[in-house]
């Protein structure tokens, strides 16, 4: 290693190319594309969030795992939903831990004067509840995690408000306490899966960018890599009748998780090749509503299989 110091968030593995970083991500299961490299690369030398948004199931969620895999980070993930409040996103009181300290003190006939001591006592870190965003600040290892905060669309705007300020000043004020400021400032994700427009102001302070859903070519890399064993045939059929799937009006199209799913299933079925009867027994892996079952059915799966058999298969 060399003495100089490294821009903060880059792990000992020399991240210093978009070409590295390609490889580091293909070294831990992640088949990127060049586009997402260079923001991943961008985001960690520039020490700026990156915000990840994309269809269900693109690999936004896994970008993250990926990379703190490579960084050999923790990863620690707060996962939105509407009505997340500030306490089950920073901290919170261990009141059960209060309660007995408490019952412990009184049986013990605390004086008076004692009172404020025990009470400084009762708020402070030893009862101190840690949720994501303060193990991102204060993490209990000393070393900067990977903060993911997954599907922020979810979360209400008043919270995307108060993200805002966590990500401007990487501190967090507990009135009891004080302001715990983080030595070094986690590298963070965010993914949104669009349900709402998030605001400009979070998305200004993050490297932006939109995951698309793969080429045929890089979604048979991910599968041959996810799917042990798998045929090479197989994974190439797989791959264009998902594409195929993609092309077609559906409510909610296959995203990279279902084309593994399938493929992981025509394996356990052996199957060496797609056919029309496997493809109609297995399609719920596929398409996951009725009307777009229907749909996929009416087009005909028999014409689909087709289409995609190598000429020389046919
Ligand atoms: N580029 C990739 N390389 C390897 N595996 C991938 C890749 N993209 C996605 N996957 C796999 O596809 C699955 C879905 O990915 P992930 O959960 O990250 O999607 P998502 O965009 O977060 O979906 P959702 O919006 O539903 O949360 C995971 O099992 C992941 O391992
Ligand atoms: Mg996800």
């Amino acid at each position: 290693m060399s003495g100089e110091t490294e821009p903060q968030g880059v792990s000992p593995l020399r991240l210093d190319s978009i070409e590295a970083v390609l490889q580091a991500l293909q070294g831990v299961g992640y088949i990127a594309d060049r586009a997402l490299a260079t923001v991943i690369f961008l985001a960690l030398r520039m020490g700026r969030p990156l915000f990840l948004e994309g269809e269900a199931g693109v690999g936004k969620t896994e970008v993250a795992k990926a990379v703190a895999a490579l960084l050999r980070r923790d990863l620690v993930r707060l996962q939105c939903y509407e009505g997340l409040d500030v306490h089950s996103a920073v901290y919170e009181w261990n009141y059960p831990r209060q309660l007995l300290r408490i019952r412990l003190l009184e049986a013990r006939g605390t004086e008076a004067s004692d009172a404020r001591a025990a009470e400084q006592q009762l708020f402070s870190r030893e009862f101190l509840v840690q949720r994501p965003l303060l193990r991102a600040i204060d993490p209990p290892g000393g070393r900067a995690p990977v903060l993911l905060v997954d599907e922020v669309d979810r979360a209400d705007e008043e919270f995307e408000a108060f993200l805002l300020e966590i990500l401007a000043e990487y501190q967090v004020t507990i009135p009891e306490i004080g302001t715990i400021r983080a030595k070094e400032p986690p590298f963070v994700i965010l993914t949104s899966n669009r349900t709402r427009e998030v605001h400009d102001a979070l998305k200004r302070r993050c490297i932006y960018h939109w995951i698309d859903f793969p080429t045929a070519e890089r979604e048979y890399r991910i599968v041959t890599a996810r799917v042990p064993g798998i045929d090479e045939r197989l994974a190439r059929e797989v791959c264009a009748v998902v594409q195929r799937l993609r092309a077609m009006d559906l409510y909610k199209l296959p995203g990279i998780a279902e084309t593994i799913d399938w493929a992981a299933a025509m394996v356990a079925l052996g199957r060496r090749e797609i056919d029309p009867e496997s493809l109609d027994q297995t399609l719920g892996c596929l398409v996951k509503y009725r009307d777009d079952l229907e749909q996929v059915r009416r087009s005909g799966l028999r014409e689909l299989v087709s289409e995609v058999k190598a000429p020389a298969a046919r």
